[in-house]
């Protein structure tokens, strides 16, 4: 019987690639991103993708594609798919859940010390040629010890965010978007205006865009610190620059971005916002484990057997 046709719309590490040869054959786009047309082209005649989070799944690609059974997304968020209608198509749509919580929570961690003691802004003031020496009142930060952390999204990684904040002498409070009566969880508004860090840990839908928009910055202290690693657009960057500039929170340390790899020109010109080019996973055993997972995904269904993480 010959092999299914995939395609992989980006290099993954050997071991997934291997696996994924062994099974299908391979269609791989060695170049860079493919467009909503290249993408169309090169879906004509395949029963599965593997792709990642900038490859956008609309109705209209996968009406292109009308042998897909299977998208295996290489991340845990897939605001990129449109999954109902994947799922008006029956073509499975996977995701990479669990083997990259815990990378995620310690990038979210590196945020978190780096906004409060001000590890990136001290880099870039020495590499201008801009320290004098140690001086008892300069570049103060702030302690964690007795502060309040607010997780907004207490799924398996704001979870694990909260399980390193005991040794830290954090205490915690969370949020859910969608309220589990008994989960602990609190209304957001409470989270934003009792919180010294809000850590935001959801997944990006109709209902998170922009909810920290102007009015839910108005809400947090002023000295608050803000810290996103989901989805970009959750945050309105606009509104967020507003916020850092005017002293309505003291600082943001973000990974994701509205219109990724673009930055809010406002933010770069500010110190009081550490940037990192979305990071969250970005260890070499998750990435390969994330590939790995997305690779067994897509030849379970294309195999007949049911999906190990499907999304739905
Ligand atoms: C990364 O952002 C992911 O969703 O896996």
């Amino acid at each position: 019987m010959s092999k299914p046709k995939v395609l992989l719309t980006r290099r993954i590490p050997s071991s997934a690639q291997a696996a994924l040869d062994a099974a299908c054959a391979v269609d791989r786009n060695d170049g860079g991103q493919l467009s909503p047309e290249q993408l169309k082209t090169r879906l004509a005649d395949k029963e599965g993708v593997v792709c990642l989070l900038t490859d956008m799944f609309t109705a209209d690609v996968m009406d292109a594609a009308p042998q897909l059974k299977v998208i295996a997304n290489v991340a845990v968020g897939y605001n990129n798919i449109d999954v109902a209608a994947a799922t008006d198509r029956g073509i499975v749509v996977t995701n990479t859940p669990e083997v990259l919580t815990e990378a995620t929570a310690d990038l979210a961690w590196a945020l978190i010390m780096d906004i409060t003691r001000r590890v990136s802004e001290g880099d870039r003031l020495i590499r201008r040629g801009g320290w004098k020496g140690w001086a008892l009142d300069f570049m103060l930060g702030n302690e964690l010890n007795g502060k309040m952390l607010g997780i907004i999204g207490y799924g398996r990684i704001g979870q694990a965010v909260a399980a390193r904040a005991v040794p830290f002498g954090l205490r915690v409070i969370h949020s859910d978007v969608q309220a589990v009566p008994g989960s602990g969880a609190i209304p957001v508004d409470r989270l934003l205006a009792t919180s010294d860090i809000v850590s935001i840990h959801c997944p990006l839908t109709p209902e998170t865009r922009h909810m920290i928009n102007q009015a839910a910055l108005a809400r947090m202290k002023r000295s608050a610190y803000l810290i996103n690693t989901s989805r970009g657009p959750v945050v309105d960057e606009a509104a967020l620059a507003w916020a850092l500039k005017n002293g309505i929170i003291s600082g943001a340390a973000l990974d994701v971005y509205e219109e990724e790899p673009m930055v809010h020109p406002d933010l770069l010109a500010l110190e009081n916002v550490v940037l990192a080019p979305h990071l969250g996973s970005a260890t070499t055993e998750t990435r390969t484990a994330m590939a790995d997972l997305a690779v067994r995904n897509a030849i379970a269904v294309l195999t007949g057997q049911s999906a190990l993480t499907p999304v739905s």
